[in-house]
């Protein structure tokens, strides 16, 4: 990837639920040669909000670098349950890694307010891998946002394959199905990164059989203990050969940076809201014969895992398989 200066970096906020894989996609980001993060709001999800806030605030300072955090929503839009992965993310969402205290604290003002005065800005690419809750509220609050932000990349969905929660539903669709039907609905560039390509950027025991990551990071031993954590969360039992983890978060980071690492297709997506069996789904239109859609979608199809996981690997510190 090429170096670029700092005024041609690609501003971006990150909207997380941090979460192994969360905490991945803001080291991937804060890493990154050619996105310039403006700030990370915190959402409900693998954890409760005061979970995944601390979770947020000490990726940040584990990376060295300052940016701000702001709280986010604490439940969904439609009811006061919050449905967290601690079978995923363990009970302190980082995979029950020894954390370090957090120096920091989150900024006064709530996510939904800031992502409605940053987003305003119309430069400003929010990359979203949690519950859409944050986007909807400021949505609700500044409906005219919807038709300034340039693009939203949103982790989350199943286009043409399972569900993970559900036989049809993902995590982040599922975790809050009103929120992400408001954003696919309102008009806004979204692209959708969701399981069809995410289950294909796959970290493996190659990689981590590497030695990695690198020691001289801060974040490396909790990054080494949650990686571990998750590796054996999808990987239950004694799998035959080398175990594989998707790295879901910083799939969609990676393509906020870089559009050209996976291909799409404009789509209608809808998702839906009232059965409790399709609760969740994204639906997406692809019939020959379909209208064209009134509010497209980019929904990601395919992905180049060799370059975006060697990339990974390269970025967090992990050495290198020949
Ligand atoms: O389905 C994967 C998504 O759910 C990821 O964003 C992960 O962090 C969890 O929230
Ligand atoms: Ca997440």
């Amino acid at each position: 990837m090429n170096l670029v200066g700092d005024e041609d970096r690609i501003p971006v906020i990150l909207d997380v639920d941090t979460g192994i894989d969360d905490a991945m996609a803001i080291w991937y980001a804060l890493e990154s040669p050619r996105l310039d993060v403006r700030g990370i709001t915190s959402c409900f999800g693998n954890g409760g909000i005061e979970v995944t806030t601390q979770n947020t605030l000490l990726a940040v300072e584990l990376s060295g670098r300052s940016v701000p955090v702001y709280q986010g929503a604490a439940h969904p839009l439609a009811s006061g349950v919050v449905d967290t992965a601690e079978a995923f993310h363990g009970a302190n969402g980082l995979g029950e890694a020894v954390l370090p205290p957090v120096r920091g604290h989150a900024e006064p003002e709530p996510a939904a307010e800031y992502l409605a005065s940053a987003l305003a800005g119309g430069d400003t690419t929010l990359v979203a891998t949690a519950r859409l809750t944050n986007l909807a509220l400021a949505l609700a609050l500044h409906p005219e946002l919807a038709r300034r932000i340039p693009r939203v990349v949103v982790m989350g969905g199943a286009a043409f394959c399972p569900g993970n929660v559900t036989p049809v539903a993902e995590a982040n669709i599922w975790g809050d199905p009103e929120a992400a039907d408001l954003v696919f609905q309102s008009g806004i560039p979204v692209t959708m990164v969701g399981l069809d390509v995410t289950h294909q950027a796959c970290l493996t025991d190659r990689h981590l059989r590497t030695g990695g990551p690198d020691p001289e990071r801060a974040y490396a031993d909790v990054l080494a203990t949650a990686t571990e954590f998750y590796m054996r969360a999808y990987n239950p039992g004694t799998p035959a050969g080398d175990r594989t983890c998707p790295l879901h978060d910083p799939l969609a980071v990676a393509v906020a940076e870089d559009p050209t690492i996976v291909t799409t297709k404009p789509y209608s997506v809808r998702v839906a809201l009232q059965d409790p069996v399709t609760r969740g789904m994204t639906v997406v239109d692809a019939r020959g014969h379909a209208p064209a859609p009134a509010h497209p979608v980019e929904v990601a199809l395919t992905v180049d895992a060799p370059r975006f996981v060697h990339e990974f690997c390269r970025r967090l510190g992990y050495n290198l398989v020949p």
